[in-house]
């Protein structure tokens, strides 16, 4: 299932939990520099889009454009691989949360370089020690998503493709944007249907692994065991997750 399939398949809630959080958004537009002119390919329902600058976007799944709000930035029905625009016909290009569901993600992120000056791209190393073993919901209670990243390019691969540098982000513990790392210090929220919905992993690695996983992780919060496991988080304000800002 391509990308905008799966976003066409489960994105009905996204707005239920997924929307800007302020302080991931504000390191985004200071990477953008000056640029006024900005497309946000995969821009989904429209978060993170500067209001001070022109925008436009770019979304394959009907359903996330169809949920944009009145008066967001006009949004072209596109994928990234493909751009429908002319070179350098944007002082940046952005891209949130999205380069790990496209089909081709090298292809897309050298599109992006080739319609814009400057190149911004919020995603993450998913590397075995910088995330995989980092994260406690990976390491210990759902290994499979892993498996979801045989095959991808790794971080290093993609700052290449584009020359870009690479910045930590590092995520508040209280994250107004619920994405998969995002309750890292709020475990009990994993419990909650309505938060696992918006987090395409979940869908992803199917009904089975997300039932035990579920029961796994709500059985360690009774017993007190991810207390135990975690103690060091509870002092955290802020956790680098091996999330990362592409710029280029
Ligand atoms: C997790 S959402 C992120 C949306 C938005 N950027 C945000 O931060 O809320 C991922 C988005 O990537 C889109 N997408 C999937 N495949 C794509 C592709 N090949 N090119 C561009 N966008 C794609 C999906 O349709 C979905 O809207």
């Amino acid at each position: 299932m391509s990308g905008a399939q799966l976003y066409d398949t489960l994105g009905a809630t996204y707005t239920v939990t997924r929307r800007t959080e302020p302080r991931i958004a504000a390191q985004i537009w200071v990477a953008l520099g000056d640029a006024r002119t900005v497309l946000n390919v995969g821009a989904g329902t429209g978060s993170y889009e500067p209001a001070d600058r022109d925008v436009t976007a770019v979304e394959p799944s009907a359903l996330m454009r169809a949920q944009r709000p009145a008066g967001a930035a006009p949004c072209v029905a596109a994928s990234a691989e493909s751009l429908p625009f002319e070179n350098q016909s944007f002082d940046a290009a952005m891209a949130v949360a999205t380069v790990h569901h496209w089909q081709d993600p090298i292809a897309g992120l050298r599109e992006m370089r080739r319609v814009a000056r400057r190149v911004v791209v919020f995603t993450f190393d998913g590397s075995e020690t910088a995330w995989r073993r980092r994260f406690w919901l990976t390491r210990d209670y759902l290994p499979e998503v892993g498996d979801l990243l045989v095959g991808r390019p790794s971080l290093a691969e993609q700052a290449r493709a584009i020359g870009a540098r690479i910045e930590p982000v590092l995520i508040p513990w209280d994250c107004a944007d619920g994405f998969f790392e995002a309750y890292w210090r709020r475990p009990e929220a994993y419990l909650d249907d309505r938060v696992r919905r918006g987090i395409s992993v979940w869908t992803t690695v199917g009904p089975e692994a997300e039932r035990r996983a579920v029961r796994s992780l709500r059985d360690d919060l009774v017993s007190g065991r991810w207390a135990e496991r975690n103690r060091d988080l509870a002092a955290l304000d802020a956790a680098d997750l091996g999330l990362r800002l592409l710029v280029a």
